[in-house]
């Protein structure tokens, strides 16, 4: 495939362990514009400077002129961007409670929106949720996380089944614990949560990357609207 072949595609969150396994796990196969508060140094990737917790016209306007420029069809959004605040239920800050919901839930919908013009019929989108969507860890109060992260669940159905009719395949990847970025934070919280994974170990960065790159590959065609957990059998006994 040769430069100009390259199909394009936008994602967020590239900087993170998951977000660099993907990189690595998609070699030169795509045009990326990744959108982050900081550059994303790789080969074939175009960094966009996007804070989610900024008011969204300004990266919004950004992305815009940049795909306009471009002139080429989206072929697939990623959204890997998120953020945590470890915070029990009564504490939690109008603050973090809205920080937490934009970073994670709205910046999704609002770049949909934003790349919806320019999206190739038959192309993809994944978003990252958690299995904290359905599970309240024993290790750190995160309703914030765990609603927002639900959230992307809902809105991947809805936005699968608007987009149907233009052949658009919308699913999430849900990782469990995962080693790095916001995953166990010291070597006993990662030894109890390894007695409740069936596989009886954390995840790696590439093994959720490897279902997102199956999700944007044609073998994934006839998948929309559902979410794939990839956490080695979290929480499987009672
Ligand atoms: N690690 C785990 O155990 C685990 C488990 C379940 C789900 N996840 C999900 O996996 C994804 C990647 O997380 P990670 O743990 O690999 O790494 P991470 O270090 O937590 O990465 C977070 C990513 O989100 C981006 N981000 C944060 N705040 C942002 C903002 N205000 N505006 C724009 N981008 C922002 C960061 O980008 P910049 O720093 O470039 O701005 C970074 O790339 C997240 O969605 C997370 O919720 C992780």
């Amino acid at each position: 495939m040769t430069t100009m072949d390259r199909p394009v595609m936008v994602a967020s969150g590239l900087r993170s362990p998951l977000g660099q396994a993907l990189l690595a796990q998609l070699g030169s196969d795509w045009e990326v514009l990744a959108l982050g508060r900081e550059p994303v140094a790789h080969q074939g990737v175009t960094w966009l400077r996007a804070d989610f917790r900024q008011p969204q016209e300004t990266w919004r306007r950004d992305l815009s002129d940049w795909l306009e420029r471009r002139g080429k069809p989206v072929q697939a959004l990623v959204h890997a961007a998120g953020t945590v605040f470890s915070t029990p239920l009564e504490f939690t800050t109008a603050d973090e409670l809205k920080s937490t919901l934009t970073v994670n839930l709205a910046s999704a919908l609002q770049m949909g929106q934003t790349v919806s013009p320019h999206f190739a019929p038959g192309g993809r989108v994944v978003l990252v949720g958690s299995v904290d969507a359905r599970y309240a860890s024993q290790d750190g109060a995160a309703a914030a996380y765990g609603a927002a992260k639900a959230g992307l669940e809902g809105l991947a159905r809805h936005w699968a089944a608007e987009w149907g009719e233009r052949q658009i395949c919308v699913n999430v990847v849900a990782p469990g614990a995962l080693q790095g970025g916001m995953g166990p934070a010291d070597d006993a919280t990662a030894e109890r949560l390894r007695e409740r994974i069936a596989l009886g170990r954390l995840g790696r960065p590439e093994e959720a990357a490897a279902a997102i790159a199956f999700l944007l590959s044609p073998g994934a065609a006839y998948i929309t609207g559902t979410t794939i957990a990839v956490d080695g059998g979290l929480n499987l006994t009672y």
